[in-house]
């Protein structure tokens, strides 16, 4: 695991656009695995300015989203296809056909999400999975005790998951129960994963991650076991690590060829 821990979430936002925009670059059909939420908004963002200012262009990209609300249609202000089209694919030059989101609505659940599995393996496998963390540790929509292999699959979210996500919706009696989501094995099979953390909030979760134990009860821990996890964290997020300064050290004396 690499642990990068800079000023802020705006410096920790341009490494991770600068990792995604030069795989963009040097692959000719990148698979991207795209998160939601607060965290990977400044990345998007930046992402939206090197398509308009730096050419940066989508149109071989495919993607494949890690969750969405069960029951949320996809023009539901707060459902994650919307949010994914308000906060980029409406302003990059993405082809509609190869943006992947989980069906919310899909009436087969399960063989929604088998297809969604064959899908990602027949477009080549991910090669970069963007992932945020739950207060509680999760990544996707992976609640503590979620098995490290699961696939695809619904998962029920936890009470603490629709408080913190009670903020997109109406009140939290509108937040959904249930979510498909990508699994830890999914996640996993990923060719790099890379984990935004920001803000004091996510302090816990990422030290447990990090420095814990691999445990289900924390699946973001299952990062340890993968070859390729960048994980880069604000001040605050990285106020619980206790490596935090060796992680600073090896960041500062990286040799020139594997910056990013
Ligand atoms: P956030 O959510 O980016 O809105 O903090 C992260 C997550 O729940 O995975």
């Amino acid at each position: 695991m690499e642990i990068i821990v800079q000023p802020d979430s705006q410096a920790a936002s341009r490494i991770a656009s600068r990792i995604i925009s030069r795989l963009i670059r040097e692959k000719t059909r990148p698979v991207l695995g795209l998160a939601t939420g607060n965290t990977p908004l400044q990345v998007y963002k930046e992402l939206v300015r090197m398509h308009r200012e730096e050419g940066l262009s989508f149109a071989g990209v495919t993607t494949f989203n890690l969750d969405e609300y069960v029951g949320l249609s996809p023009d539901h202000p707060s459902s994650f296809h919307a949010f994914m089209a308000r906060n980029l694919f409406h302003h990059i030059d993405v082809p509609r056909e190869s943006i992947h989101i989980p069906d919310g609505q899909a009436k087969d659940i399960p063989g929604f999400c088998r297809r969604y599995e064959e899908d990602i393996r027949s477009s080549g496998g991910i090669d970069l999975q963007v992932l945020g963390i739950g207060t509680d540790g999760h990544i996707g929509f992976n609640e503590p005790s979620s098995s490290l292999a699961s696939r695809t699959r619904i998962k029920t979210l936890t009470a603490q998951t629709r408080r913190d996500n009670a903020s997109s919706f109406d009140g939290e009696e509108h937040v959904p129960y249930h979510c498909i989501t990508m699994g830890v094995g999914t996640i996993l099979d990923s060719r790099m994963c890379l984990l935004l953390a920001f803000g004091k909030k996510k302090a816990r979760a990422v030290a447990a991650a990090c420095e814990g134990p691999v445990t289900a009860m924390v699946p973001a821990s299952a990062l340890q076991m993968h070859p390729r996890a960048v994980v880069i964290v604000d001040g605050e997020a990285s106020s619980g690590l206790e490596r935090a300064d060796y992680y600073q050290w090896v960041y500062a004396h990286k040799p020139d060829w594997q910056k990013y």
